[in-house]
């Protein structure tokens, strides 16, 4: 069976189901499908959903759905195209028939267990409910209406709509979907008390309800603290794909203007852009940017009113009201004063690696690079390297076995990798101290 029929089946199958089991919703729909049939208006896929040969070729890029439609040079018998609107459906009364049919091919199960609406189907209402289809375990696994791109898109939508502001926002924040972050937790090597508070976050975010209820708002803003390349930014990220809500990253530098009143607005408007994204990840990067002691020696006033301003809305701002987890990062600890610390519920510290996650970290990048490599003794040539020295190391390395056409590295790539990186990083400090 070609996997264009069973595209075609599947989606028409998925269809008649959808529309007549109440329980079904959007989620249900795998996000393939989903995608095409979105609705940026009520940001919803209403039922019933009546597929047809555009949207088919859109989803799967099959240009002839009646050709798809054949098996063995007929057409599949349950199903008509019509001709004139182009509408594909189940012939009538024909939804068991053609599930079970659709059952017995090869690959049907891969595609029961990915597609919600199947797996409710064939785990509870078919007349032969099969045992081995858990439909909450497969709902579970399918990436909500909240992690795709339409879903941005269509907030963005609504804002420009608004009395004509909202697209100039979108100059101040990158908007990410989880389905487009590369990031992912299990590449980052993380300390166990980041594990930890890893999963204090998700806890949290889990039963906002439950702090709502008992009345505790000041949860969910937490502050990443550690020089350059231990993972900050990677760690949001791989949040928003871990939990499947959008990620609004802010740089302090975007929004700083050469007019401090204007920096003080663009504050406002950055955190009233997170809150329309409930529910989103809000991450200030560069925090310290602004974050600066309020009481350092020759601050013009216009600052201070621009860090009060970011301080209040950091206060206005909360998971369990507006849905915004809110996440800052900074290099510095100093720079940082006691009003700040106290804005965050958590904090969360990013350190260089130790031997052990440098190892760790270096086996990770190297997992798909062919190679016998002993990452121990390298781990042990990199003490204070972060984990982006690493990759920088590795990819040296990478480069370097090019130049001699291999694919693959030797010990000794990384190694002179590793001598080239602490000559260049020495250079670096003298220019340092020069300047
Ligand atoms: N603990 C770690 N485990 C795996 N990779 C890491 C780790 N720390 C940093 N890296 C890698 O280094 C690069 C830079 O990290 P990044 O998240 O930008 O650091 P930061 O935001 O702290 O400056 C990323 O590609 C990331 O994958
Ligand atoms: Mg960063």
């Amino acid at each position: 069976m070609s996997s264009e029929t069973l595209d075609v089946i599947e989606l028409l199958l998925t269809a008649e189901i959808y529309n007549n089991q109440e329980e079904l919703i959007v989620n249900d729909i795998p996000s393939k499908i989903r995608k095409t049939l979105w609705d940026a208006k009520t940001r919803n896929v209403a039922k019933p959903i009546k597929p047809n040969k555009t949207m088919i070729k859109t989803m799967f890029g099959i240009e002839d759905t009646e050709s798809a439609l054949k098996i063995n040079g007929k057409p599949f018998a349950y199903a008509i195209v019509d001709a004139y609107t182009g509408n594909a459906r189940l012939t009538e009364g024909s939804l068991d028939a053609a599930a079970e049919w659709f059952k017995k091919q090869e690959g049907a199960r891969d595609r029961i267990l990915e597609n919600p609406v199947l797996a409710y189907y064939f785990g509870n209402v078919a007349e032969e409910k099969d045992a081995g289809v858990d439909y909450k375990a497969v709902a579970s696994k399918n990436p909500p209406k909240e992690a795709s791109r339409e879903w941005i898109e269509s907030i963005i939508e609504e804002l420009s709509e608004g009395k004509g502001n909202g697209r100039e926002w979108l100059k101040l924040a990158y908007i990410k979907a989880p389905e487009e972050v590369r990031e992912s937790m299990d590449e980052l090597i993380l300390t166990e008390r980041q594990k930890n508070e890893l999963q204090k976050i998700e806890l949290a975010i889990k039963n906002k309800e439950h702090f709502r209820n008992i009345g505790l708002y000041d949860i969910g803003k937490v502050l990443f603290v550690g020089p350059p390349g231990t993972g900050k930014t990677s760690f949001a990220r791989a949040l928003s794909k871990k939990l499947s809500i959008p990620i609004v990253e802010v740089h302090l530098s975007m929004i700083t203007d050469q007019y401090l009143g204007e920096t003080s607005k663009n504050i406002d408007r950055v955190f009233a852009l997170a809150k329309k994204f409930d529910p989103c990840i809000m991450f200030i990067d560069e925090f310290d940017f602004i974050a600066t002691s309020r009481t350092a020696e020759g601050e013009h006033a216009a600052i201070k009113q621009a860090v009060n301003t970011l301080l209040k809305a950091i206060d206005n701002t909360s998971l369990v009201e507006d849905g915004v987890l809110l996440i800052a990062a900074t290099n510095h600890t100093r720079k940082l004063d006691e009003a700040v610390w106290r804005r965050f519920d958590e904090i969360v510290d990013f350190e260089r690696p130790t031997l052990e996650m440098r190892k760790d970290i270096l086996d990770t990048i190297l997992r798909r690079i062919e190679g016998d490599i002993d990452t121990e003794s390298i781990a042990k040539k990199t003490e204070e390297y972060t984990g982006s020295d690493l990759r920088m190391v590795v990819r040296e390395a990478v480069l370097s076995a090019l130049l001699e056409n291999r694919y693959n590295l030797v010990q000794s790539d990384l190694e002179s990798a590793v001598k080239s990186f602490d000559r260049r990083s020495g250079l670096k400090m003298t220019a340092f101290i020069e300047e």
